[in-house]
């Protein structure tokens, strides 16, 4: 929990898309929601005996190319099911989301009740969030931590250990995919109902264009905020993100708990909490110089195997697991020299003259 931050689950629950979409329709991207059966969200818990990354056998080409009349039990599997694990099936999942791809224009975006599968963007064709098909969608989430964590771990923010289900239950949302210019991303810190903070939301980079807006855009994000979220949302203290579109065109990108749940990019949260109300607010924060280096992205940490990460971020049990792990790898790849040496006749190596 963030420094002097207490949340409840019904502020996280408010802060659930599937809780204020209806509210906010008018200001933010259009949106379909597919609530997600028992059986799904098992799947993609991977509870039940993980069956990995297999897709679902809707997802198959064959079914996908015209073949929707054909029954579960008359699928053909081809080459697929040689390694012997029987897909899933959930025929009415499948194809609600391609229902709703087609009436979203034919792309989507696509986030849990919370969180989109920004981590697992890398195992996407094209290095994408952008969906045109269901299986685009379900490989997303079914590679995605930020997702596994919306289905379990979110009630830990607010001091409940089991699983916080939003009201409605977990639904998948599909959003229209709109081209974002990730200069126009800011988030917005709302503390006891003021706009406290301003922050750009893509800290990689520098862009010069704001800087020499950065007032003007304080006034019109006091704006957004005043005439479409202070008297509406109801919760005092809360996280907004918007989309600068053009001078004085906001829209709403998504609304997150004011909490360690949500990053607080260029401040901090303990920063955040002990902010004077007294001063000029919001204060809005830009990265002001360009770095000629290699930044690192934020989500880099979801490309590292898993084993990584939990030794850099101390967890001892890894510790010596992980040395194991390399230690191992150390002696294969020893063994698979020496194999190589040994069926090597000593005297022809292919780059000596
Ligand atoms: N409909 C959309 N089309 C294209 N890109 C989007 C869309 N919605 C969000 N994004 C991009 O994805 C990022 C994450 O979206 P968001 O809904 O805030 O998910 P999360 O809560 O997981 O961060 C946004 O900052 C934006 O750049
Ligand atoms: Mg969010």
């Amino acid at each position: 929990m963030a420094a002097g931050v207490s949340i409840t689950a019904e502020e996280v629950c408010k802060c659930a898309i599937t809780s204020w979409y209806k509210d906010f329709r008018d200001v933010t991207i259009t949106s379909k929601f597919i609530p997600l059966t028992d059986a799904f969200t098992k799947y993609l818990l991977g509870d039940g005996g993980d069956v990995g990354l297999v897709l679902p056998k809707e997802c198959s080409l064959a079914n996908v190319i015209g073949d929707s009349d054909s029954t579960d039990s008359s699928v053909s599997w081809d080459d697929d099911d040689d390694d012997g694990i029987e897909p899933p099936s959930f025929p009415n999942t499948v194809e609600a989301i391609m229902m709703a791809i087609t009436e979203l224009g034919g792309a989507v975006f696509p986030k849990l009740n919370w969180s989109s599968p920004r981590d697992a963007t890398w195992v996407a064709i094209g290095n994408t969030l952008r969906c045109t098909c269901p299986s685009d969608v379900i490989l997303l989430l079914k590679s995605s931590d930020f997702v596994m964590h919306d289905l379990s771990r979110v009630g830990e923010y607010c001091g409940l250990d089991q699983t916080l289900v939003p009201p409605g239950g977990f639904s998948l949302c599909l959003r229209r995919w709109v081209p974002i210019n990730p200069s126009g991303e800011f988030r917005c810190f709302v503390k006891d109902s003021q706009l406290i903070g301003v922050s750009q939301r893509d800290t990689s980079g520098c862009y010069p264009h704001l800087l020499s807006i950065k007032d003007q855009l304080m006034t019109e994000v006091v704006h957004f905020f005043s005439s479409n979220l202070l008297k509406k949302f109801l919760v005092k203290s809360f996280v907004f993100d918007v989309y600068r579109r053009g001078q004085a065109d906001y829209q709403l990108i998504d609304i997150n708990p004011f909490g360690d749940m949500t990053d607080p990019l260029l401040f901090s949260w303990s920063e955040l909490c002990k902010l004077s109300l007294d001063q000029e607010l919001p204060i809005v924060r830009l990265v002001e110089h360009a770095f000629h280096t290699i930044q690192p992205s934020d989500l880099i940490g979801c490309r590292l195997p898993k084993e990584c990460s939990q030794l850099v971020n101390g967890d001892d049990d890894y510790v010596e697991k992980f040395v194991e792990l390399c230690k191992s790898a150390r002696d294969d790849i020893i063994a698979q020299h020496e194999k190589i040496d040994n069926t090597t006749p000593n005297n022809t190596t292919a780059d000596t003259q």
